[in-house]
């Protein structure tokens, strides 16, 4: 008889999991056989004696297993199955852009994105602000999508990886999320399940990152690639830049707004073209479908040029039920919001520091994310115009726009914009924009 307390016991005392307890555990996770205090006793005791790379590997694999998993050989398409996954920041519009890229470039995306979570912005909602565009399409459609386009965004389905789902819940209410093995195998559980050939991971790091110290990211960007690698599908990490926002606007229909610019070649902010181009690049290269960094970024600068990855942006919009025309007049489909203001410096020197969290957080408290998971969000909200670390700047210099709903918005979201933002009388040193390419030994 199975029995979870004697697999809790051996994590407890330090022991090593076999592949049985952990697909035995995971099981009963997914059925509701193992209670609920039991998890929670689990991840305390793995966030403690952390995993091995065999028992994360077995880890991962069961949870995968826990759901559907997506078969893409029966459709024999011409490319390689392709995926980014970022642990999230602000401004991180990287995959409305990357995903039409790389598709432009011969790759298939089968995108299964998130919800924003805590100070980060979601990639499924930058896109639900599109009207009409329907996130959950049937899972044949989102198979025809990937294939007559390359790429399809949509969210995650209640059948994948469904005992992440319970143990995620779990380890947000027990101080357990902060464990390497434990985020590892979440992440990649819905990544494997996706039926991928290459994942490329984007682990950010600085003020606006979900790991504390860029140790910490380096240690989960290392043990994702080790993992992913172990359980089979080509895995690299870049570790990038969070000490400020990336794009030009935090927020979500502004976000997809600038995406839709960067595509069309109106207006590309360089920090976000950089860290564009060096993962579509990172996924080119490890499929295969570029010979080195010289020809990965020849193809994709003809892949912007040309218009085609802005062309399939639009396609995917229109087959996922977005407005056809949505390139051509996206600002008739995405509202503004109805105050547009700036706040100002109020000193002056240069910009010696950003909690890009706060930041994070003064899009939420506009109403661009959420508190409890059952709020609805106002998609004309956020930020834009950051200023940029490092700048020079005077008391009438602005710091940032202001995107609002009504007066009480701009006035909280302004304190947390002053408190977010701090001013040094010398220059800072900046970090590099990506700190680390980690791919398996
Ligand atoms: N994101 C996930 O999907 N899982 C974690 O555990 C942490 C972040």
């Amino acid at each position: 008889m199975f029995l979870p307390q004697e697999v809790i016991r051996k994590k407890r005392d330090g022991q090593r999991l076999s592949a049985d307890d952990i697909r035995r555990f995971v099981a009963g996770i997914t059925d509701n056989s193992v209670a609920e205090s039991q998890i929670a006793a689990l991840a305390m005791a793995v966030y403690f004696r952390g995993m091995e790379l065999e028992e994360n590997v077995d880890l991962a694999l069961a949870m995968r297993d826990s759901g559907r998993r997506m078969r893409w050989d029966d459709l024999q398409l011409p490319g390689p199955m392709l995926d980014k996954h970022s642990t999230g920041g602000v401004g991180d519009v990287v995959s409305l852009m990357l995903g039409p890229m790389v598709a432009a470039c011969g790759g298939f995306v089968p995108m299964i994105s998130g919800r924003g979570l805590g100070h980060t912005g979601g990639t499924l909602d930058k896109l639900s602000a599109i009207p009409g565009y329907d996130p959950f399409p049937a899972p044949e459609r989102f198979r025809q999508v990937v294939k007559d386009i390359g790429v399809a965004i949509i969210g995650q389905t209640a059948d994948l990886a469904p005992a992440d789902r319970r143990f995620y819940a779990t380890r947000d209410i027990t101080a357990t999320v902060e464990s390497i093995a434990l985020i590892t195998a979440s992440i990649l559980s819905k990544k494997l399940a996706a039926g991928l050939d290459v994942l490329v991971m984007d682990v950010k790091a600085g003020s606006g990152a979900f790991m504390p110290t860029l140790a910490d990211s380096e240690e989960l960007a290392r043990r994702i690639v080790e993992v992913g690698c172990g359980a089979g599908v080509a895995t690299s990490a870049l570790i990038t830049d969070m000490s400020q926002p990336l794009a030009s606007t935090a927020g979500n229909s502004i976000e997809t707004r600038e995406a839709v610019r960067y595509l069309m070649g109106d207006e590309r902010n360089p920090r976000l073209h950089e860290v564009t181009m060096a993962l579509c690049a990172e996924m080119l290269l490890a499929s295969g479908l570029a010979s080195d960094e010289a020809d990965a970024r020849a193809r994709l600068t003809v892949a912007l040029d040309s218009g085609r990855a802005a062309e399939i942006f639009g396609r995917m919009v229109s087959e996922l039920g977005g407005p056809v025309d949505f390139l051509e007049h996206y600002d008739r489909y995405l509202a503004p919001a109805p105050i547009v203001r700036p706040v100002y410096a109020g000193g002056s020197g240069f910009v010696g520091g950003m909690d890009t969290r706060g930041l994070g957080m003064a899009v939420c408290a506009l109403g661009g994310g959420r508190r409890q998971s059952g709020d609805q969000l106002d998609y004309r909200v956020g930020l834009s115009g950051f200023v940029e670390l490092g700048a020079r700047i005077e008391a009438d210099t602005p710091l940032l726009f202001v995107h609002a709903a009504d007066e009480a918005g701009f006035a909280e979201a302004e304190r947390r914009v002053r408190a977010a933002v701090s001013l040094t009388p010398t220059a800072p040193s900046l970090p590099p924009l990506v700190y680390q390419t980690i791919r398996s030994a």
